[in-house]
């Protein structure tokens, strides 16, 4: 018996930030952010938090399976920009939705969080322990964004999604396989250097704006083209799939050219290769739900699909699934 998604939705603010806004602000221009990584805007949240965020997706997602808060048994919540640092925003998110059967945890797996937590949450229900579990991947990357920094505020957005798991009535659809990494050596080249245990908040990590994204993007992206690629690629000869047997690509949205890169290594041309990143940037942990729940929305996923899922992020993590798409196409 395999764990089967049984809904899906998403969310971002309404607040849309195109490239020009920054450009009074930043020594940075429309052109260089499309031309170095497709991005055209993105949304910022002007209040709340990543739960606030949340909430209209996982409502919608309910609605969709025609169930209600009260019969989910699981919630896990993928994010790196929890409301709080403690207690979760999984426990936030129950309160606000009033999902009083369902226990939960934070999942801090950065641009891998959702795929880290739909794979816990596909075991979880394949154990027979839990009968429905809701994994919600999103950030509200605005509230960590050094917005004088040019090599990283352009980057990043706000938004989030989320999938309802239950078993599958057969073993033909559902998460089929997946290939998860994490080398810790990553740590120094994508972090937020205060605000933890380590280095709690002082007058001088906020005057030296140590709360917010630092990145080292060039190493980043060379680790990122390579280890997105090759999970991939693994994923599909493992399967014993054929770039014709492969429906879509739904990679993590940080760049285009490592999503390029990713889809080329695989042999699948561009018309099979999920890309929002022009509309969103980069929301972290809420690219790959957004991503697949517009493509069911838009019509384009039929029972039956084989979906590769894919992302690099902070840790480094990351990681490829492979989803055999089991609801009937949305008409
Ligand atoms: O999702 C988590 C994982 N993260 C990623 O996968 C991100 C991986 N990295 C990247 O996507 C890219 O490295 C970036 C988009 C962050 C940067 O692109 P790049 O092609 O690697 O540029 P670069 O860092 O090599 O910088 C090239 C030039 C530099 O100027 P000089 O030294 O050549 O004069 C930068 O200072 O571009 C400059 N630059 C900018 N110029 C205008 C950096 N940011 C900007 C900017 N606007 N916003």
């Amino acid at each position: 018996m395999k764990a089967v998604i049984t809904a899906i939705a998403h969310n971002v603010p309404d607040n849309v930030v195109d490239n020009h806004w920054f450009e009074d602000k930043i020594d940075t221009n429309d052109e260089w952010i499309r031309t170095r990584t497709g991005i055209v805007e993105r949304h910022f949240a002007s209040e709340g938090g990543v739960t606030d965020i949340l909430v209209p997706a996982v409502e919608r997602a309910l609605a969709q399976r025609g169930i209600t808060a009260m019969d989910l048994d699981l919630i896990i919540l993928c994010t790196v920009t929890p409301d709080r640092i403690f207690p979760s925003s999984a426990a936030i998110l129950q309160r606000k939705i009033g999902a009083l059967n369902a226990w939960g945890f934070d999942l801090a797996g950065a641009c891998s969080g959702f795929l880290y937590g739909l794979v816990t949450g596909a075991k979880m229900v394949e154990s027979g322990s839990v009968k429905r579990v809701l994994v919600c991947g999103g950030d509200k990357m605005s509230a960590i964004l050094n917005m004088e920094d040019r090599t990283t505020a352009v980057l990043f957005g706000d938004g989030g999604g989320c999938v309802i798991l239950e078993a599958g009535e057969s073993d033909d659809y559902g998460v089929v396989d997946s290939i998860l990494r994490m080398d810790g050596n990553g740590e120094q080249f994508l972090y937020q250097k205060a605000g933890g245990s380590l280095n709690p908040p002082t007058i001088e990590t906020v005057t030296n704006r140590e709360h917010f994204v630092y990145q080292e993007g060039q190493t980043v992206f060379k680790s990122a083209v390579k280890g997105m690629a090759d999970v991939s690629y693994e994923l599909m000869e493992r399967n014993k799939l054929t770039a014709d047997d492969v429906a879509w690509l739904i990679p993590h949205q940080a760049n285009l050219r490592i999503i390029d890169a990713t889809a080329a290594r695989m042999g699948l041309s561009k018309d099979k290769v999920m890309v929002n990143i022009d509309r969103y940037g980069n929301t972290t942990a809420g690219t790959i739900p957004i991503c697949l729940s517009e493509l069911y929305a838009q019509g384009k996923l039929n029972k039956g699909d084989n979906l590769v899922l894919a992302s690099f992020g902070a840790g480094y993590t990351w990681g490829a699934v492979l989803v055999r798409w089991s609801l009937e196409k949305k008409q």
